[in-house]
C-alpha cells in the first residue's frame, strides 16, 4: 500500500441526535412515485428517521465512463428531506454495472479455482483492477460533489459488505508489490515462508503467484502447503479492499470535509481483518444477520467486537431484517418480540442506530422474499409492521438517554484475525475446532455471568482491565506477551488456552516449548498435544484454586507440565490421566495467569471463568439466570442498565438497583421483585 495513511479525524464521529437512529436501506428507484408516498406515510407511523440511499445505484447514476446523471437520486433525496428524514448516502460501488464489466473485463474477479468471471452478481469487482479503482473513486467523488453539504446527509456509506477474494493477474501483481514492501528482499521472504521446505525458494519476485486451488491449495481455502503464503494473501486481500475504501473516502473528502464515513462490516467475518481497517472508518457499523434464532450470545460478542473497533465509541447496526433473511436454506421468522429484544440488545452493547435491510420488499431477484418493513402488498396491519412501529415508539420514548454512552468494562477478550487465519489454515491441529467457537465459549461464559466485556485487538492497550482473556492466541506479535505480563504484574489476571503461543508473525513455530514466549508467564509448558473426535470426552478432575468436581473436555488436549504454576485440574482419562490440564500461576501482585489446555465444555468454561471473576469480585447481577442478559451503558445521561430476557418463559428476579424503566416509565426499587415476560426488556435508568 502506498497511501493507506490518509488522515482520519476522530471528530468525524456522528453528531449527537435526540434518539437512537431508526430506519434502513431504502430503494425507491425500484418503485413508481405513488409508492413513495405510501412509504413515507408508513415511515411516519413507524418513527423512521433515517434511510440509506443508493447502495446499488451505479447503473442508475452512470451508463458510461465519466458520465453521471443524478436526476433520479436527486428526486429521492428531495422527497426524503421533505419528509424531515435524514439520509445515509452510499457510494454505489458494491455492484458493477454491466457496461463496465463488458467494456473492461479486468474488473471482474477471478475465483479461488482460477476462473475469470464474466458479468454477474454483486461484490464482484477485482480490488486491484486499475480500471475499477479509477472508476469507483470517480463515482464516489461525483456522488460526494453532488450531496456534500446537504442538510439531511448524516453519513457516507462506502461500498457494501467488503469481502470475498480475487485471484487474477492484477491481484497477483499487487500481491508482489505488497510483499516487496513487507519483506524488502527475497531472502527475507523465503525465510518468513520457510521456503526451503518442498523446494520453494523463490529467486525472482515474478515467480510468486496467488495461493489458490491451482497453486498451493487442495480441498479449499484452509488446506495450503504454505501457511506463510496463504496468510500473507489473506492480509494482502484485506488490505487491497481497504485501499478501495481509502480511495473512495479520499474522493469524498475532496468535497466533504466533515460528514462521517463508514462501511457496513459483517461482525465475525473471516476474510477481512477489521482491526486493520478500524482507524480508517469514522465510526463502526455492521450488518446483524445471526445464523440461528438462538444466537444471543454470539450477537453479544459481535456487538462487543464491533464496538471495540473504535475504542468503545458507539456503533451502528447498519442492517438487520425485521422478519426473515432470504439467503439461508431455511429462513425462520423472528418470533414475536425477538426483533424488539435483539434491537435493544444492540443498543445495550453500544449501538446508537438500528437500521433495517430493507424498507420495502423487493419485487424480483434473489431477495424478493427477504423480510422488509413493508411487504409486497405494502400492508401496515402486519405483525412485522406493528413490531417495527412499536420499536420506533420505544426509541422515541427513551430518547437520548443512552446516546454516546459507553460500556464500563473491566474485562477484555482479545480477538485476533491473524490467530484466526493462522490456526485454521494449518494442518496438524484439529480441524473441527474453530477460532470463533473458542472465543465465543469464553465470551459466553462472561456474558452469562453478567459481566461487561470489551473485545479488543491483540495490539490494544490493556491498562484499564482487571482481567484479560486471550483464547487461542495462536500467533504472538506486537509485543502482546509483554502487555499480558503487565496485566498480571499490576494484580490483574489473564487466561489463555490450548494452541496459544505457537507461532510468530510469519506462522513459523517457536523453537521452544509451547506456549512459546508465554510459557514463563503462565508457568507451564506443553509436552504433547492430542486431538480426538468430538465424541471422546476426557474428564478433568479439579483440585486447585478452591475448585472441585469434574469438567468435560474434548477435541484438543494439551498435556501440561507445570513449571511454577499450581495444577487446578488434571485429566482423568486416557494414558495422560493424572497429568495437568488447567493451571494457575499466581503473581506477587495478587492476580494470576490461568492456562486451560483443553477445549472445555461450556459448563467447564463457566467454572473456570467464574473462578477468575470471583477472585476480582467481578461477577455481575443475575449471573444465575442463564437466559437473562445484563448490560450497562454509562454516559452523560447517567447509568442505564438493560435487562433482556432471551427465554421463551417469564423470568422473576430481584432488581439490582433502583431507577426508572425508560420504556414504561415505571419506577423500580432496589430489591423489588420484577417479572420479565418472554423476550421482555427493561431499560433502567439507575438513580
Ligand atoms: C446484506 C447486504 C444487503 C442485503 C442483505 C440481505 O447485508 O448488504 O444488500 O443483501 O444482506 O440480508
Ligand atoms: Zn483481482
Amino acid at each position: 500500500m502506498t497511501d493507506t495513511d490518509i488522515v482520519t479525524h476522530t471528530d468525524h464521529r456522528p453528531a449527537a441526535r435526540e434518539k437512537v437512529l431508526y430506519g434502513g436501506d431504502y430503494n425507491p428507484e425500484q418503485w413508481p412515485r405513488d409508492v413513495w408516498e405510501q412509504d413515507h406515510n408508513a415511515f411516519d407511523l413507524a418513527r423512521i428517521d433515517t434511510v440509506t440511499l443508493g447502495v446499488f445505484d451505479w447503473a442508475l447514476i452512470s451508463n458510461a465512463e465519466g458520465k453521471y446523471d443524478f436526476t433520479s437520486l436527486d428526486e429521492i433525496v428531495t422527497r426524503v428531506a421533505e419528509s424531515g428524514r435524514q439520509f445515509v448516502m452510499a457510494t454505489a460501488t458494491g455492484a458493477l454495472p454491466p457496461w463496465l464489466a463488458h467494456q473492461h473485463p479486468e474488473v471482474n474477479r477471478t475465483d479461488f479455482e482460477g476462473r475469470r468471471h464474466v458479468y454477474g452478481q454483486r461484490h464482484n469487482a477485482c480490488p486491484s483492477s486499475p480500471v475499477f479503482r479509477r472508476l469507483s473513486t470517480s463515482l464516489a467523488g461525483a456522488t460526494a460533489e453532488r450531496y456534500a453539504g446537504h442538510p439531511a446527509l448524516v453519513a457516507w456509506h462506502i461500498g457494501n459488505e467488503y469481502g470475498g477474494a480475487c485471484y487474477c493477474k492484477n491481484c497477483a501483481a499487487s500481491f508482489r508489490v505488497w510483499l516487496r514492501k513487507r519483506y524488502t528482499t527475497l531472502e527475507q521472504l523465503n525465510t518468513a515462508w520457510n521456503a526451503s521446505f518442498w523446494s520453494h525458494t523463490f529467486s525472482d519476485w515474478e515467480q510468486i503467484v496467488s495461493p489458490n486451488a491451482i497453486s498451493e491449495h487442495w480441498r479449499g481455502p484452509n488446506h495450503t502447503a504454505f501457511q506463510g503464503i496463504t496468510l500473507d494473501y489473506l492480509r494482502f486481500m484485506s488490505d487491497a479492499m481497504l485501499q478501495n475504501f481509502i480511495d473512495e473516502k479520499a474522493a469524498i473528502r475532496e468535497h466533504d470535509a466533515a460528514t462521517p464515513a463508514t462501511t457496513n462490516f459483517m461482525g465475525m467475518y473471516r476474510p477481512i481483518d477489521y482491526h486493520r481497517w478500524a482507524k480508517h472508518i469514522d465510526f463502526a457499523s455492521w450488518d446483524n444477520y445471526p445464523p440461528t434464532d438462538r444466537s444471543e450470545s454470539r450477537m453479544a460478542l459481535t456487538h462487543d467486537l464491533m464496538r471495540g473497533l473504535k475504542g468503545g465509541d458507539p456503533f451502528w447496526v447498519m442492517e438487520q431484517t425485521p422478519t426473515i433473511t432470504a439467503s439461508r436454506d431455511i429462513n425462520p421468522l423472528k418470533r414475536p418480540g425477538v426483533l424488539r429484544l435483539w434491537s435493544w440488545q444492540s443498543v445495550a452493547h453500544g449501538a446508537d442506530a438500528v437500521l433495517y435491510f430493507q424498507m420495502r420488499q423487493s419485487r424480483g431477484a434473489c431477495e424478493k422474499y427477504h423480510g422488509a418493513v413493508l411487504d409486497h402488498a405494502g400492508r401496515m396491519d402486519t405483525r412485522a409492521f406493528r413490531e417495527v412501529a412499536q420499536l420506533g415508539a420505544d426509541f422515541e420514548r427513551v430518547g437520548a438517554a443512552v446516546l454516546g454512552a459507553r460500556t464500563p468494562a473491566r474485562v477484555a477478550v482479545l480477538f485476533d484475525w491473524d490467530s484466526w487465519w493462522a490456526s485454521e489454515i494449518t494442518d496438524g491441529l484439529n480441524r473441527t475446532v474453530t477460532y470463533p467457537q473458542v472465543v465465543l465459549g469464553y465470551h459466553r461464559a462472561l456474558w452469562q455471568a453478567g459481566v461487561q466485556v470489551d473485545v479488543v485487538a491483540a495490539d490494544a492497550t490493556l491498562d484499564r482491565y482487571d482481567i484479560v482473556i486471550a483464547p487461542l492466541l495462536h500467533m504472538l506479535k506486537d509485543d502482546v506477551e509483554n502487555r499480558l505480563r503487565a496485566v498480571v504484574e499490576r494484580g490483574g489476571s489473564i487466561v489463555s488456552t490450548f494452541l496459544s503461543g505457537r507461532v510468530d508473525q510469519d506462522t513459523n513455530a517457536f523453537l521452544a516449548d509451547a506456549p512459546g514466549p508465554l510459557a514463563p508467564l503462565f508457568g507451564v509448558r506443553v509436552e504433547e498435544t492430542d486431538s480426538l473426535p468430538a465424541e471422546s470426552i476426557n474428564r478433568i478432575a479439579l483440585s486447585g484454586a478452591g475448585l472441585d468436581g469434574f469438567l468435560g473436555s474434548r477435541s484438543i488436549f494439551e498435556i501440561l507440565v507445570p513449571e511454577g504454576a499450581e495444577v487446578v485440574g488434571a485429566y482423568a482419562d486416557d494414558f495422560y490421566a493424572g497429568r495437568a490440564a488447567v493451571t494457575r500461576m499466581p503473581s506477587a501482585a495478587g492476580g494470576a495467569a490461568w492456562y486451560v489446555g483443553a477445549l472445555l465444555d461450556p459448563d467447564g468454561v463457566s467454572v473456570i471463568v467464574r473462578a477468575v471473576l470471583d477472585e476480582h469480585d467481578l461477577i455481575g447481577p443475575y449471573a444465575d439466570e442463564p437466559d437473562l442478559e445484563f448490560a450497562v451503558r454509562e454516559g452523560a445521561g447517567g447509568r442505564v442498565s438493560f435487562l433482556l430476557n432471551h427465554a421463551d418463559a417469564p423470568v422473576s428476579i430481584i432488581a439490582h438497583a433502583a431507577g426508572t424503566d425508560l420504556i414504561t416509565g415505571d419506577t423500580v426499587g432496589n430489591g423489588d421483585a420484577l417479572t420479565l415476560e418472554p423476550k421482555g426488556v427493561i431499560v433502567l435508568r439507575e438513580n
